[in-house]
């Protein structure tokens, strides 16, 4: 079920976004699924905030993130660990020991995917942040991928490549061709979601998302299933509902 919230500005967007994770880090010990990219940043800088001017703690919170690009290492400027610790992590009291980025490095990434999804076992995400793709995608979990997928090793698309060739020189050829990224259905068994998105380049990914047909051609319209997604768009991204 769909809670859609629209608001006029990204700041907004990102209080409104904050404002359901403050909920859920009032239990000082519970599980966050966080993700990349540049559509959560604005609701981290306000984690960050609220963490340095109400003390509001994360030394008891774990988190899983996403996805992480195959081939870098994690001391790679564009990994998504570095990412992580940019953008949150080196600035709030959570530990090094609680947070799991997928390790995008070494001979066998398969194994690195069954060790991730083992890292989860037992654990549910009170919370994940989610962004959305342009092509519909959430985490990596591009068109096609089945809606019972656990954590797998995905081809990234051109489109996908593209859209995030900017942080990459905006060369698309120094843009990783595989990601590791947790499954539709590792992300689905969280307890409640939310989904930031703005931008016109998002309108028909959010339109999919909440009024197409659930369809894997679609991926994020698998949401359309789970009980408790709260979706945050700016009027761009919500101009075709
Ligand atoms: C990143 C991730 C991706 C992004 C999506 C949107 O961890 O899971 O699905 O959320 O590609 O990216 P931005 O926010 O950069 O538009």
């Amino acid at each position: 079920m769909f809670n859609i919230i629209i608001k006029d500005n990204y700041d907004e967007v990102s209080s409104e976004a904050f404002k359901v994770m403050k909920e859920v880090v009032k239990k000082k010990d519970c599980v966050l699924g966080l993700a990349t990219g540049s559509s959560p940043v604005g609701l981290y800088k306000k984690m960050i905030a609220d963490h340095k001017s109400e003390g509001t703690s994360y030394k008891d919170i774990r988190s899983w993130n996403l996805d992480e690009y195959v081939g870098i290492p994690h001391t790679h400027e564009q990994s998504y660990y570095t990412f992580m610790h940019e953008n949150l992590f080196d600035h709030i009291d959570i530990k090094e020991e609680n947070v799991h980025v997928p390790c995008g490095e070494g001979d066998n990434i398969e194994q690195n995917c069954i060790d991730y999804e083992k890292s989860m076992e037992g654990v549910t995400v009170d919370l994940q942040v989610l962004g959305i793709g342009s092509d519909g995608h959430i985490a990596f979990n591009e068109p096609g991928t089945p809606f019972d997928s656990l954590t797998h090793i995905m081809d990234l698309t051109e489109q996908t490549r593209q859209d995030n060739a900017r942080f990459f020189d905006n060369d698309i050829n120094q843009v990783p061709t595989h990601a590791i990224t947790m499954g539709l259905a590792s992300i689905m068994r969280a307890r409640k979601i939310v989904l930031i998105a703005t931008g016109a380049n998002k309108a028909d990914a959010v339109y999919g998302m909440i009024k197409g047909e659930l369809t894997t051609d679609c991926p994020a319209s698998i949401l359309q299933t789970h009980p408790d997604v709260t979706v945050v768009l700016d009027k761009e991204a919500a101009s075709r509902l």
